[in-house]
C-alpha cells in the first residue's frame, strides 16, 4: 500500500510513521508514506495555501488551486483509489472502514486546515470525507495519523500471526475480553483460573462470554 498524506505540517507526521508498527510496515516493505508539504504547492510568493473566504467571515479557507496541483500530480503518476479529506463533518471513521481501506493499493489523504478548503476541492477532488469523531481538531493532520495507523497494522504481513488483529474489539462487533499476563497472583488478586487450565475449547468460551458481557456494559450501542 502507498499512503500519500498532504499537510500543512510534514515533520509532526514524519516523526508518528517513524517508529512502532508504522515503521515496521514500511520496513517490512508492505507501506509506503510520502508526505507532501502543501506549502510547496503554494502559488504566493510568501508560501500560503490559504486565502479570506467569500462573502466575509473569520478565518481562512485552503485554496483550490495549489491542493488541486498537488493531487493531480500524483494522479499523474498512478491511479489513486480514494483521496481522503480529513474532516469534522465526514462520515464517522470506524474498524470497517479501516478494513476496506487496509485492502486499497493507494490512497491519497489530505489533512484539512482553518475553516475547511474551497468547496470546489470537496466537489471534484475529494472521494471520501472521513472524520474520526464529534469534535473540532485545529488540523487534520492527528486525524489523518489515526485513520492511517488503523489502516496500516491492517495490512496483510504487517502484524504477526499471533497479534492477529482480527482478535481486536470491534473486528466481530465486540469489544476484547479482558487480557492477564503472569503473575498468576499479585496482592491476592488472581488470574481466572480457566486461563490456567490449558483448555483451549472452555478458554475460547470463557472468552466470548466475556466479550458479551463487556460489550453489554460498556458499549451497548454496538449489540443493538
Ligand atoms: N479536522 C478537524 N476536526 C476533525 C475531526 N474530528 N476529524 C477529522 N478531521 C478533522
Amino acid at each position: 500500500m502507498r499512503l500519500d498524506i498532504l499537510t500543512l505540517f510534514p515533520n509532526m507526521m514524519a516523526m508518528f510513521f517513524d517508529e512502532s508498527i508504522a515503521k515496521r510496515a514500511q520496513v517490512k516493505g508492505l507501506v509506503e508514506v510520502h508526505l507532501h508539504d502543501l506549502h510547496d504547492y503554494s502559488l504566493t510568493r510568501y508560501g500560503s495555501v490559504d486565502d479570506y473566504p467569500y462573502g466575509g467571515a473569520a478565518g481562512m479557507v485552503m485554496a483550490v488551486e495549489p491542493l488541486a496541483n498537488c493531487i493531480e500530480e500524483l494522479q499523474s503518476q498512478r491511479r489513486y483509489d480514494e483521496v481522503i479529506y480529513t474532516a469534522p463533518d465526514g462520515r464517522q471513521f470506524n474498524q470497517p472502514m479501516a478494513n476496506e481501506l487496509s485492502l486499497k493499493q493507494n490512497l491519497i489523504i489530505l489533512c484539512g486546515h482553518y475553516k475547511g478548503v474551497d468547496e470546489r476541492l470537496r466537489e471534484h477532488f475529494i472521494t471520501r470525507e472521513i472524520s474520526i469523531g464529534d469534535y473540532v481538531l485545529s488540523g487534520g493532520e492527528l486525524a489523518a495519523a489515526v485513520m492511517a495507523d488503523a489502516i496500516i497494522r491492517l495490512v496483510p504481513g504487517v502484524l504477526g500471526d499471533e497479534q492477529s488483529a482480527l482478535a481486536d474489539s470491534f473486528q466481530d462487533g465486540l469489544v476484547a475480553p479482558p487480557e492477564y499476563t503472569r503473575p498468576p497472583e499479585f496482592r491476592g488478586w488472581r488470574v481466572p483460573d480457566v486461563l490456567l487450565s490449558g483448555n483451549h475449547a472452555k478458554i475460547d468460551e470463557w472468552r466470548h462470554a466475556q466479550a458479551v458481557e463487556r460489550t453489554r456494559q460498556r458499549r451497548p450501542d454496538l449489540l443493538a
